[in-house]
């Protein structure tokens, strides 16, 4: 094994090189170009800690970390790039970095080991990442307060997808905002359980060295400090799994709206016309416009679903400390999160240039006996017990149905047949306008 040190970290102990197989097996899985950064983060704050340690001089730390940052600025531009060759993205720096400095570079993995130093890049990466996704969420919210704002006509609202009471379009968004608002929470809530530092605890052991571990905690920006735990610094994937839960529920929500916009863009309700540019057409229909944004949107939920699964089957079984089974974290991470801010971009998009049809909504409200449960409140206010109430509405719903009317266009002589208690006052109390300056409906408008 002459040349093991060129792609490899290890390979002292092995007398055969690692099989072709063996090798795209063990990494060829998840490209993982996206931690080249967090991973250089991490190696600066540990060169910094080995020189306040003691355990580099100053000099050779400069060395190390001008050679880390200049590694940096090549991979970014694309002059050093990181092949199917490296094992991981540790491999590729650690290597690349004694190929740059020379003999001092094999200095660099002193007291550390790639088990707490994958977790530092996934931490770095994790919390970046999260609190980009927060932004979006925010960003989002914005545009449904506006289109709210901007839309409070008076539409159907839905249980068992049969029309129930008039709501407003307004008031329909802004449940997605509190929804959008409660996704916030727990992401930062993740972001504040995750926030220790597990670079120092070794493979598993910590490590005979005295190493500052609150230093380099300090360094990267860990709130929480370091990890009290050997071995539960490097086994726990717990951040991840936090986070691909919280970003599983934020994609139900985001499908649910997906869902009602397929079915508010279809010809049965026309209650929303979709921007063009969030749109496709059929290649053989020619008057197609089809909501494939939002179908997207719904279809792939399912893969932070199960990439929130394959993860927890990954980790159900395993011993501590650090099993490769771990490196399932990245491939999941990466693709929900691809999903969850994507998916993020286009809903904002699609809710941001959409175009609300009032009069479809209207014509809605007016079929359906949407005033059922106010002409029961208006029997209430008249004395009569609200089961009661039921029942008698109950019945004038089967007559308007064998008549082919509305509650409001039964005369008032029609009324009193099913309660002596109707006058004229009742027209004006399920006037649907009328209906949401009612009590706490009002908070609709
Ligand atoms: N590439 C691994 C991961 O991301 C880190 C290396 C783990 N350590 C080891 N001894 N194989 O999980």
């Amino acid at each position: 094994m002459a040349n093991a040190y060129e792609t490899k970290l290890w390979g002292g102990r092995f007398r055969e090189d690692e099989d072709a197989l063996m090798q795209r097996f063990n990494s060829g899985r998840c490209r993982t170009d996206w931690l080249v950064e967090p991973d250089i983060q991490g190696s600066l704050a540990h060169v910094a800690m080995q020189v306040k340690c003691g355990m580099l001089t100053q000099e050779e730390g400069n060395i190390l970390s001008a050679g880390l940052k200049e590694l940096l600025g090549e991979y970014q531009q694309g002059k050093l790039i990181y092949g199917p060759e490296y094992e991981d993205v540790h491999t590729f720096v650690e290597l690349n970095l004694i190929r740059k400095v020379g003999e001092v570079g094999k200095k660099l993995h002193t007291a550390r080991s790639r088990n707490d130093q994958c977790n530092v890049d996934m931490k770095l990466y994790v919390k970046a990442q999260t609190a980009g996704v927060i932004g979006l969420i925010e960003e989002f919210q914005k545009t449904l307060q506006r289109v709210a704002e901007e839309n409070p006509w008076i539409m159907p609202g839905y249980t068992h997808l049969q029309r129930a009471q008039v709501v407003t379009f307004k008031h329909h968004l802004l449940a997605y905002y509190e929804m959008m608002e409660r996704d916030k929470r727990r992401l930062s809530n993740a972001l504040e359980i995750m926030d220790q530092s597990p670079l120092g605890c070794g493979a598993l052991a910590g490590t005979t060295h005295s190493i500052d571990r609150a230093y380099t905690a300090q360094l990267l920006g860990f709130q929480g400090g370091a990890c009290k735990n050997f071995l539960d610094g490097v086994s726990d994937r717990d951040f991840v799994l936090e986070t691909m839960a919280d970003f599983s529920i934020l994609m139900m929500h985001l499908s649910r709206l997906a869902e009602e916009l397929v079915l508010w863009t279809s010809a049965e309700f026309g209650f929303v016309v979709l921007d063009d540019r969030y749109t496709t057409g059929s290649s053989i229909m020619p008057q197609k416009k089809n909501p494939d944004g939002a179908e997207l949107v719904r279809g792939r939920t399912g893969r932070v679903y199960g990439d929130l699964f394959i993860l927890l089957c990954a980790m159900k079984g395993l011993p501590l400390a650090y099993n490769k089974d771990l490196q399932e974290d990245k491939s999941t991470f990466y693709d929900a999160l691809d999903v969850v801010t994507g998916s993020l971009q286009m809903m904002d998009r699609m809710i941001g240039t959409l175009k609300a049809k009032p009069e479809a909504m209207k014509q809605a409200v007016k079929k359906g006996f949407l005033n059922a449960t106010e002409v029961a409140d208006y029997l209430v206010k008249k004395g009569v017990a609200f089961r009661d109430a039921h029942g008698i509405v109950g019945e004038i719903v089967i007559y308007c149905e064998d008549h082919g009317k509305a509650i409001e266009e039964l005369t008032l002589n029609e009324l009193l047949t099913f309660s002596p208690v109707f006058d004229e006052t009742i027209y004006s109390y399920i006037d649907y306008d009328n209906i949401l300056q009612k009590g706490i409906k009002k908070e609709m408008l």
